[in-house]
């Protein structure tokens, strides 16, 4: 699939069947999070594949993930992430956000559904995935079947700003 139109095709799904996520597709959207790229390539992220029924639930005590079968955590290790020198800027939610774009879109080529959810309390995913205070959930990627029609590939011009007003070549 040409990329744009995989772009285009890629919406939030907040609905989700039972039906697990294939290891084979798993596998590949997690590939696609080791091939991104990251700040000086310090790779100062953290995946959590959360899976299990059990796991599912204690996530789901910090945030809404719609009853997926599949969610990925992913989390930011400031002991890792580059810091910019002019202003001290840590790349932290760069890094992790680049991994979770890759991952979003390459599901989506699989056929499935995502949602990323940064609604959630990041205190509580903490204590029950006991991460350690390096490491900072940054987003949550839910993953699976949606269960509802898809969302048309030409909403973009009725959901988004113009690009006029996107982009500019001169000035702002
Ligand atoms: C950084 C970020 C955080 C988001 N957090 C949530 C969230 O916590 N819960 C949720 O249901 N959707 C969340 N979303 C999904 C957005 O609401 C959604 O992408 C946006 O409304 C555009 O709709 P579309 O994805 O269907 O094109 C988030 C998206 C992004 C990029």
């Amino acid at each position: 699939m040409e990329f744009l139109e995989l772009a285009k095709k890629r919406y939030s799904v907040r609905a989700y069947d039972n039906r697990p996520v294939e290891k084979e597709k798993l596998d590949k959207i997690l590939e696609a999070a080791h091939v991104a790229p990251t700040a000086a390539n310090l790779q100062p992220v953290k995946l959590i594949a959360v899976q299990e029924k059990e796991q599912l639930n204690k996530l789901a005590k910090a945030a809404n993930i719609y009853h997926a079968p599949l969610a990925i955590i992913v989390c930011a290790d400031h002991e890792k992430a580059w810091v910019r020198p002019f202003d001290q800027k840590q790349t932290t939610d760069i890094d992790a956000s680049i991994l979770t774009d890759h991952m979003m879109l390459q599901a989506t080529e699989l056929g499935l559904g995502t949602v990323w959810v940064c609604y959630f309390k990041p205190d509580i995913v903490k204590k029950e995935f006991h991460l350690p205070d390096n490491l900072e959930p940054v987003n949550i990627l839910v993953i699976g079947y949606g269960k509802e029609p898809e969302a048309s590939s030409e909403r973009h011009a009725a959901t988004r700003i113009a690009i006029n007003d996107l982009v500019s070549y001169n000035y702002l």
